[in-house]
Formats: structure tokens, sequence, C-alpha cells
């Protein structure tokens, strides 16, 4: 299947990483045996993973180096601050040195516990991504944010630590089920809203079973890796244009941090955060009404709701001033100032977030 790869360049400060993209990908990225021959390599493979794929897994990096294995349980409080301090012990105990790779090998959970533990062993040892949901294939396995969480809050410590290879094999995705499908395709929709735009023509001719082809996978995969990729690449650490990478997202994590991060997946958040501020948008006069209604009916299209009942408006409102992306006290917005044209860093005043939010997402019942 080699002719299948697809690779995605991603220029860094500190030097350049490629994304490699396909059915199979993980048995064509040479570029594995040099980072892993050096020493021994810390493997941390989410158990979900290991139980479906383990035997793939094994057969792709046999002869690539000597590996020490992590099985990491499912659940975003594995990610954590405690977690990761055992985990360095253990890295230590395992003989992991400073001229060892740590291969991350799971969702966008493992992802980031296992670039976190890569930014901080040592000072900081090359990390390989080989993200397995689409969610972690399309947006957290490329950029190089990092991070665990605390009880404070979620990704509060984290790091900016580019990987030395992405390796995003749509073969693992097989076996996701619909709702962590959906869960990436919020991300690779809000892709489509913010400037990709063949992005946008491919959701808009399919629909949830056609997409679900590896064609269409891939396609969103590489689209989206392209896309994101060219984000950071002019920003890396968030001075400004990433941030439009936050659209959906100030009302979504005040979505999921009011409900306490239980009963609802961070794509159906960004979904009704998208729609919300979508109508923002509408509403400050920069986005064509029509135009919006195309975005939501997208969202609907693949299944990701854009109301929700058990939402109040004043417990979002207090949600959004406590967001990393608020600033003495007001929320931040990206917003779209038209198709595919986004803007960021927009405050709004409050009752208009407030009637947006009462009159789209937040419903009774
Ligand atoms: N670093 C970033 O830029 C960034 C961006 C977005 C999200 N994130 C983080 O990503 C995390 C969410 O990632 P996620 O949605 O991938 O969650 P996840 O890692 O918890 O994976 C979701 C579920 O899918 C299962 N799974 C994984 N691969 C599978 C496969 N191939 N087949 C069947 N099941 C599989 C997992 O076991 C898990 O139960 C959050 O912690 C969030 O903070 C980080």
């Amino acid at each position: 299947m080699d002719g299948t790869v697809k690779r995605v360049r991603v220029k860094t400060s500190g030097g350049s990483y490629d994304v490699v993209v396909g059915p199979g990908a993980l048995r064509h990225a040479p570029e594995m045996r040099d980072l892993l021959g050096r020493d021994v390599c810390a493997m941390i493979v989410n158990e979900t993973v290991q139980g479906l794929h383990g035997a793939y897994i094994r057969s792709c990096f046999e002869g690539l180096g000597e590996f020490r294995t992590h099985i990491m349980p499912d659940g975003e409080e594995y990610k954590s601050f405690p977690q990761a301090e055992r985990a360095f012990d253990w890295m230590l105990a395992s003989g992991i040195s400073r001229r060892s790779t740590v291969v991350g090998i799971g969702g966008g959970v493992t992802g980031d516990f296992s670039g976190f533990l890569a930014a901080l062993f040592m000072r900081g040892i090359p990390i390989i991504h080989v993200p397995t949901t689409l969610l972690a294939m399309v947006d957290s396995s490329v950029g190089g944010k990092v991070a665990v969480n605390i009880s404070a809050g979620k990704n509060i410590i984290g790091a900016f630590h580019q990987p030395a290879l992405v390796v995003a094999d749509i073969d693992f995705l097989g076996t996701l089920p619909d709702n962590e499908l959906r869960n990436g395709l919020a991300e690779a929709l809000k892709h489509a809203f913010i400037g990709e735009n063949a992005l946008f023509e491919l959701f808009e001719k399919g629909d949830f079973d056609s997409i679900r082809k590896a064609e269409s996978l891939m396609e969103i995969v590489y689209r989206s890796a392209l896309f994101k990729s060219s984000v950071v690449e002019r920003d890396e650490r968030e001075g400004g244009l990433r941030a439009i990478l936050n659209f959906g997202h100030t009302v979504g994590h005040a979505v999921e941090s009011l409900l306490e991060y239980r009963g609802i997946s961070h794509g159906q958040a960004v979904a009704l955060g998208m729609a919300a501020e979508l109508e923002i948008s509408v509403r400050a006069g920069l986005l064509d009404r029509a135009h919006a209604r195309r975005c939501t009916e997208l969202l609907e299209r693949y299944g990701l709701r854009i109301r929700r009942a058990g939402l109040d408006v004043d417990g979002l409102m207090a949600h959004m001033k406590y967001d990393k992306k608020t600033s003495l006290g007001r929320a931040r917005f990206a917003l779209l100032s038209g198709p595919g044209k986004p803007v960021y860093d927009r405050e709004v005043l409050d009752d208009v977030v407030r009637a947006v939010l009462a009159d789209t997402i937040v419903t009774g019942g």
C-alpha cells in the first residue's frame, strides 16, 4: 500500500518533521528506524488500542529497536501529573536515556501524556506520535502542544514540544466507534469552516457513511494536517494567528467544564461551540446567515448536535470567564468574517453572548 501514503512536512523553529498519512503508514515510515535505533525506547500504548491492534503494532516495530512498553489505561483521568511522575520513575528504571525516543500510540489522551513525558524527561527527548483516533490524527498529534491535567483544570501543566515524526495510520480507524469518529469530525469540520476549502467541499458532497471509507478518512486527515501545520508554522506558540484554531472552543470549553467533562465528548462540545460562535459572527455583522446555516447543516449531517438540554446561560457565562483564553476576565473569541475567513482575539459584549446562547444551543427539557 506504499503508493497510498502521503506526507505533510511541518516546519518549526527547532527543525522540521513529517506527518505520514495513509493505510498501513506505520509500515511505511523509514525514518522511524533512525529515531528508534539510538537507545532503548519508551513505548506508551493505550490499553484498548493494545487489545485491538497489539499484534499489528508489534509487527510494525519488530527489528526497529529495543522497547520498554507502558500500557496506559483508558481515560482522561490518567493524563495527570501524578501519573506522569510515576511514568518518569518507570522510564528511569527501564533504562530510558537522553538518547531514547518516546513513542505514543493511542488517542489524544495518550498523545498528550506521552508528549508531556518526552518534553520533560532529561529536559526533552524526541517523541513519535502514532495517533489512533480521528481526533488525534486531525488535531492533537500535530502542533506540539502537550499537557497533563491537575485537579484545578485540564491541560494546565504543559509545554510546546514538537514531535520528531507523526504516523497517522488510517487502518487504526477501522475499529473506532462512531461516537469517537464524530468527535474527530468536529475538529475536521472546524478546519473546513475556518479555511480548508477542499475539506469543506468534501464534507458537503459526503455523508457520515461515505466518509467512513478509508480514502475519505485519508483525505480528511491529510487535509487537516496540511491546514493545521500551515497555521502552526506561522505561529508555533500561539502568539496570534494560531488562535483561529480555537473557533468553537470558547463556548465549547465552557460547555465541557459546566458539565464537568461528563456525558459529552470534546468534539460534541466544540460543535455546540461552533453553532454558537457562527451565530455570534452573524450578529456581529461579520458573516452571512446563509453561510452560517450551511455550516450548522453540515454539523448535523455528521451527527453533531447543535442544541443541548441541561445547559444554562449563567453557568456557561461563568465558565467562559475562567477559560485559559480569557484575559482580564473577558472571553476572547475566534469568529468568522466570511466563508473560510477566520478572525481571532475578538471581544464580544456579554449581552450578545448571552442572547446567542439562549437562542441557539441552550434548550429546555
Ligand atoms: N495537544 C493538542 O493540541 C490537543 C488538541 C485536541 C485535544 N487534545 C486532547 O486530546 C484528548 C482527547 O483525545 P481523544 O478524543 O483521542 O480521546 P482518547 O485518547 O481518550 O480516545 C478516545 C477513546 O478511543 C479509544 N481508541 C483509541 N484508538 C482507538 C481505535 N483505533 N479503535 C478503537 N478505540 C480506540 C480509546 O481507548 C478511548 O477510549 C483530550 O485529553 C484533549 O485535551 C489535545
